[in-house]
């Protein structure tokens, strides 16, 4: 269950053979690629292109039926998404099939049944998309998506994804890591802490209209400096190849692999560098059940439930696919010495 980089170890060895392809070159955009719930259709789709000698490289996984949603993604946003490469970052486990990455999903916003996001975030339009980037940094202001992005090569990485309700998935992210964003935008001492915002716009996100909601709109979360300048720190703009969809977080969103899933904030619009540690959606809502920190860690459990083990979905009654839960979601080499000296049980 590590994950390791490419360059300690051959893929080919670690990974399902159907995943990876056995060359250093990789053809962006080749069509008609299986979805990886249908492995072998990877495999396919390059005859003619030279380079074995130079070692195996990954491919990226694509998903080739419909996409699970009808918004329309900027031109700029979909470009970016097919020029992704393999990044270096993969967990070796099996990746969950497309069907629940995009149809099991966690968006208040948009309802808070698992298939209310897929049902209702289907016209739910991202572009144009900007990002308003306040606090503690050199540059302020109003961005566009676009401007954020595009200097940037996006990148697919496999990780490990744990919620807190204690089901995970293993999901093909494309994006690119927070620290490229972040630091372009030149925060300065002061900077302590990360604060990110959800859109808030009840007309076309329902979830925010509901008189009974008991949440606080507009979803926040936040990250400690050190934590959001991680190298794993992911932002995603995509999934399976393509575009994010609106149920996951269009046009993107967080992605903490070693913290529970809630930290991962969706369709992001503003982004805060604060001295102090923000309040958090999920804390200022139960602060006994949700901590700032919300590591991976099968040593403290939930008050209502047990943390040390998990639902790696598709899961049934019948084949429930539990599995022991990892600390720091199995990646603790690369980042438990952030944690050094603290107590993660108090600060949990
Ligand atoms: N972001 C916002 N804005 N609203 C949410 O309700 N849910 C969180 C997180 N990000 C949530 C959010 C939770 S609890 C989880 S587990 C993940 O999104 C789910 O991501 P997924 O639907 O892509 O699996």
């Amino acid at each position: 269950m590590l994950i390791k980089r490419p360059a300690d170890i051959r893929p080919s060895e670690i990974t399902p053979e159907t995943v990876w392809r056995s060359r250093r070159r990789f053809l962006a955009g080749t069509a008609g690629m299986a979805a990886a719930s249908m492995l072998p259709g990877l495999a396919s789709g390059d005859a003619g292109a030279s380079g074995s000698e130079e070692g195996p490289v990954r491919a990226i996984l694509r998903h080739a039926g419909k996409p699970s949603h009808r918004s329309r993604p900027a031109a700029w946003h979909q470009a970016k998404v097919e020029g992704a490469v393999p990044g270096s970052w993969y967990a070796d486990d099996e990746v969950t099939p497309y069907d629940y990455v995009t149809q099991y999903n966690n968006f208040y916003e948009f309802g808070t049944g698992k298939g209310d996001p897929y049902s209702n975030a289907q016209d739910f339009q991202t572009d144009p998309w900007s990002v308003e980037v306040a606090g503690h940094a050199e540059k302020t202001g109003k961005f566009a998506l676009e401007d954020l992005i595009k200097p940037h090569q996006l990148e697919e990485r496999i990780y490990r994804f744990r919620c807190v309700e204690a089901w995970s998935m293993v999901v093909p992210w494309i994006g690119v890591p927070l620290a490229s964003i972040l630091k372009p935008l030149g925060p300065t001492s002061k900077a302590r802490y990360v604060r990110m915002e959800t859109l808030h716009d009840p007309r076309r996100m329902p979830g925010q209209r509901g008189f009974f909601s008991s949440i606080d709109w507009p979803y926040v979360e936040g990250l400690r400096m050190d934590e959001a300048m991680h190298d794993l720190t992911f932002v995603a703009l995509g999934v399976y190849g393509e575009t994010m969809p609106p149920q996951n977080g269009a046009p993107l969103r967080l992605v903490v692999p070693w913290k529970y899933g809630f930290k991962s904030i969706k369709s992001i619009v503003r982004i805060e560098f604060v001295e102090r540690q923000p309040k958090t959606t999920w804390e200022l809502t139960n602060a006994r059940e949700y901590g700032f920190y919300s590591n991976v860690n099968p040593e403290v459990d939930h008050p209502r439930w047990s943390q040390a083990s998990e639902r790696r979905l598709p899961s049934t009654l019948f084949e429930p696919n539990r599995i022991d839960t990892l600390k720091f979601n199995g990646y603790g080499d690369q980042v438990a010495s952030l944690y050094a000296g603290m107590d993660l049980r108090r600060q949990f």
